[in-house]
């Protein structure tokens, strides 16, 4: 598909970038999560050109972010028990909660999915620019589909720099990995993507919460996870963290762990990454593999972590880069 080049304003003013959605533009944003990148949910014509800019399936569903828990009443017809108790225990922060969706949504912001995903993003520059919005804003993370999210406002110029009206510029994001979605729309909630907050952290809240298990004979509930996903070019190559780092491949590697790789009797690797703690190398890896693409290494060696809580959506997003 041929994208018409347009002028990629970068501003550090939230009230600026407003302005683009205001006037039907897309707009990349920073939250704690993931950088995003936003439209107006009532604009459909927007919510195409995010689509043909991240050349982003027409199946995948958008997350809607909003300023206010007033704004959930305007996107969700039902706010089921489950969901209020885990927007009360989470909003504002990396949880996206799946309800019911009103008619005013249109269906192209949810990939003609009678739900949408809510969340209210609580880093600070975010909270400032969706509430100069004014209306919701939908916004999948700012990357070209099938890259690795982006964490700095660099790594979405790399993608998407004259194909989106605007970059919101701020820090990297405090978090690196996309939130945590939540089903709510039947009895039991059902935990779509591993995120920050954690699946025990959700059972303290609501106790039944359970994981979602693909079936054959089960509908897709959550259309995105079938997309290949976080990944770089290189070979992603998960190395057990209770066995010795040791076999490298001898050509353009690359490492990442919390660990310092063995590697006495091997070439270093071109780029070793040692993470002081499960939420560094969270908070890390993405841009890792950024960096990885631009050193043309070939195979990045991944330490496996204990799954417990961020270490399991680091986990998750370390095996959907390593399957090919
Ligand atoms: O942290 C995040 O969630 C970031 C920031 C920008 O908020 N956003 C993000 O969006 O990661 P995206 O589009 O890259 O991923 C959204 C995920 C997909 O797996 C999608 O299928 C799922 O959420 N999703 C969205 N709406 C859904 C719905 N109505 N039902 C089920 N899954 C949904
Ligand atoms: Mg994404």
């Amino acid at each position: 598909m041929k994208i018409l080049a347009v002028q990629t304003v970068i501003t550090i003013s939230p009230q600026n970038a407003a302005g683009f959605i205001k006037r039907g533009g897309i707009v990349a944003f920073p939250t704690e999560t993931v950088y995003g990148l936003g439209a107006d949910v009532f604009d459909e014509a927007a919510i195409a050109r995010i689509f043909e800019a991240k050349q982003r399936p027409q199946d995948n569903p958008l997350i809607a972010h909003v300023a206010t828990k007033e704004q959930i009443q305007e996107l969700a017809t039902d706010i089921t028990e489950s969901a209020e108790r885990f927007i009360r225990g989470f909003f504002p922060g990396p949880l996206t909660v799946v309800l019911e969706k009103s008619s005013k949504v249109p269906l192209t912001a949810t990939a003609g999915l009678d739900t949408i995903g809510v969340r209210m993003p609580r880093g600070e520059l975010a909270q400032r620019f969706l509430a100069a919005c004014g209306v919701p804003v939908v916004a999948p993370s700012a990357n070209v589909s099938g890259r690795p999210s982006p964490t700095t406002w660099r790594a979405v110029a790399e993608d998407l720099d004259g194909r989106i009206d605007c970059i919101l510029q701020g820090e990297a994001t405090e978090i690196g990995l996309e939130s945590t979605v939540v089903d709510c729309t039947g009895e039991v909630p059902v935990l779509l993507r591993a995120g920050a907050v954690s699946l025990a952290e959700l059972q303290a809240v609501v106790p039944g919460t359970v994981v979602y298990e693909a079936s054959d004979l089960d509908i897709v509930r959550s259309p995105g996870m079938r997309h290949r996903h976080y990944s770089p070019g290189a070979k992603v190559v998960l190395i057990n963290y209770e066995l010795p780092i040791t076999n490298y491949e001898l050509d353009r590697v690359a490492y990442i762990g919390l660990r310092t790789p063995e590697t006495q009797s091997l070439p270093l690797p071109v780029l070793t990454r040692v993470c002081s703690s499960v939420e560094e190398y969270a908070h890390q890896l993405f841009e890792f593999f950024r960096e990885c693409d631009r050193l043309k290494i070939h195979t990045i060696y991944c330490e496996e972590v204990p799954e417990t809580g961020i270490g399991a959506a680091l986990m998750d997003r370390l095996r959907r880069a390593s399957e090919r």
